[in-house]
């Protein structure tokens, strides 16, 4: 049985946990507000607003209902598009009204999924400046009115909302952007019986991967769910090692202290990493397992050195690869943390992607370079101490460029340095021609990356 509350309704479930939360909703609420477009994560017209109970209350995020199992939203409050206002067509959320004020939406397809990522923005911790809310729709498509009025709706109601110093559900149920009925989820949520299903199916992290190809097979399946285990979700630091649970999500990452103090450009990097929905579900292990050759966390671990521990085996990342889509693993084994020892200090990472569109979508080339480069103050000839380079789209499986980094080790940086690095790289990689580019121009976009991560790093 799967419990949860839906909108304001307690919900007891007996179907499959791998179904997705779509189709039941689709199929057996009578709630058609959440629109079915893509069925791939790819257009956000699905999304949904999950809380799901944390160490600071309940934690809400945006997330694409096609790509979430059932069994993944027990002890959960699943809020769609209805759950927002109390049904009467004359209560509009402040969002619904701006929508409607600036005629942003013309076949209104994506606009239920556009006011679920806005006010699961609000619903989050993050600041609640104008930029932001604009950034939150980063994963929702719009095909017939366009975005410049989409943006105005936004605005208009960015500039009307304060920073809340304190209880910020309340404000927001005083601004009306959510009913009240949210202040009773909470002791309600903690009521709902507990789980109990059968396992027969298999593992699922955040299900990015999977629902993608396998979603009507998944269906009748009761997958074993990772996010369930507690000890995968954190990020440590242990002495000089940095311990990552495998089930830790691409947005905790993004905002975890730990990785942002010691990575500042990360953040930004992962803004360009799918999408504000499929960041709040996908995850490093998930990542790592699914192997394939252009996976952005795959490229910067490798650059970092890092460990997988799988079984009790510690193997390092480097080797864990051992062809297409082939890793040191056999069937069942679970990834459970990513490890790396914290680099030494003055160390810069910096990571690249290039892709067809600047959002939402996967690389053509990724890359990732760990750097050290002597003090300019005092010495000015940019001696390079360390370079680690790691690059995705250019052979089988996400690759580290060995000889590139060992070549740069000594070097004095100069334009004659950064054109040999680029020929040595050119070397270590067999990228294919395919939809993401020919492997022309892989080449050059691998090169072009090489040159930006060293002017960088003499830059900081
Ligand atoms: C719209 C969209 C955009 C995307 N954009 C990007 C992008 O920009 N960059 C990028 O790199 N990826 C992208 N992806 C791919 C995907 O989101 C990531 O690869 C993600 O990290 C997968 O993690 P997951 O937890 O969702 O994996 P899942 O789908 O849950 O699992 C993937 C596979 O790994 C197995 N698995 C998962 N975790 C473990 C574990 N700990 N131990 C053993 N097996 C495990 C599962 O059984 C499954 O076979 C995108 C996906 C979508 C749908
Ligand atoms: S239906 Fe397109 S993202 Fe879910
Ligand atoms: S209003 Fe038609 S797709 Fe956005």
């Amino acid at each position: 049985m799967i419990s949860f509350i839906c909108n304001n309704k307690e919900v007891t479930e007996s179907c499959t946990g791998g179904l997705p939360v779509l189709d039941w909703i689709r199929s057996q609420t009578g709630l058609k507000g959440t629109k079915e477009g893509c069925r791939e994560g790819d257009c956000g017209a699905c999304t949904v607003i999950v809380g799901r109970p944390g160490d600071s209350g309940i934690e809400y995020s945006a997330v694409c209902s096609c790509l979430l199992p059932m069994g993944d939203i027990h002890g959960c409050h699943l809020v769609t598009i209805e759950g927002l206002t109390t049904g009467n067509s004359e209560d509009l959320t402040p969002f619904q009204q701006s929508f409607y004020d600036e005629a942003a939406s013309q076949c209104g397809f994506c606009t239920p999924g556009m006011i679920m990522s806005l006010t699961g923005f609000l619903l989050g911790s993050h600041k609640l400046t104008t930029s932001a809310a604009i950034e939150s729709l980063d994963g929702n498509i719009c095909r017939c009115t366009g975005y410049i009025s989409v943006k105005r709706a936004v605005e208009n109601v960015m500039c009307e909302l304060p920073e809340p110093t304190e209880n910020r559900l309340e404000m927001l149920i005083e601004k009306g952007h959510i009913p009240e009925y949210f202040r009773t989820i909470s002791v309600r949520l903690s009521k709902l019986p507990a789980h109990s299903t059968s396992v027969d199916g298999p593992v699922i992290a955040g299900g990015t991967d999977v629902y993608v190809h396998s979603s009507d097979e998944l269906a009748g399946r009761h997958p074993s769910f990772l996010s369930r285990r507690d000890d995968l979700g954190r990020i440590v630091t242990d002495n000089d090692l940095v311990r990552i649970g495998s089930a830790v999500t691409f947005t905790q990452l993004r905002e975890s202290s730990v990785i942002t103090d010691l990575f500042p450009d990360l953040k930004e990097f992962l803004s360009r990493v799918s999408s504000t929905q499929i960041r709040s579900r996908a995850t490093v292990g998930g990542n790592i397992v699914n192997a394939s050759p252009i996976a952005d966390m795959a490229i910067v671990f490798l650059a970092l050195n890092a460990s997988v521990t799988v079984s009790n085996r510690i193997i390092p990342l480097s080797e864990f690869y051992l062809g297409y889509k082939k890793l040191d693993m056999q069937e069942g084994e679970i990834l459970t943390e990513i490890s790396f020892t914290l680099p030494e200090p003055g160390s810069v990472l910096s990571s690249l992607k290039v892709g067809k569109r600047e959002y939402l979508d996967i690389a053509s080339v990724n890359s990732s370079m760990l750097l050290r480069i002597e003090d300019e103050n005092e010495n000015e000839s940019n001696v390079i101490l360390f370079a680690r380079v790691a690059a995705g789209g250019v052979s089988p499986v996400p690759l580290l460029l060995k000889r590139t980094g060992d070549f740069l080790k000594g070097k004095i940086l100069s334009e004659n340095i950064l054109q040999t690095a680029c020929s040595v790289a050119v070397e270590e990689i067999s990228p294919i021609s395919d939809v993401r580019g020919s492997k022309e121009y892989k080449r050059e976009l691998l090169m072009a990356q090489i040159r930006a991560h060293l002017t960088r790093g003499v830059m900081k």
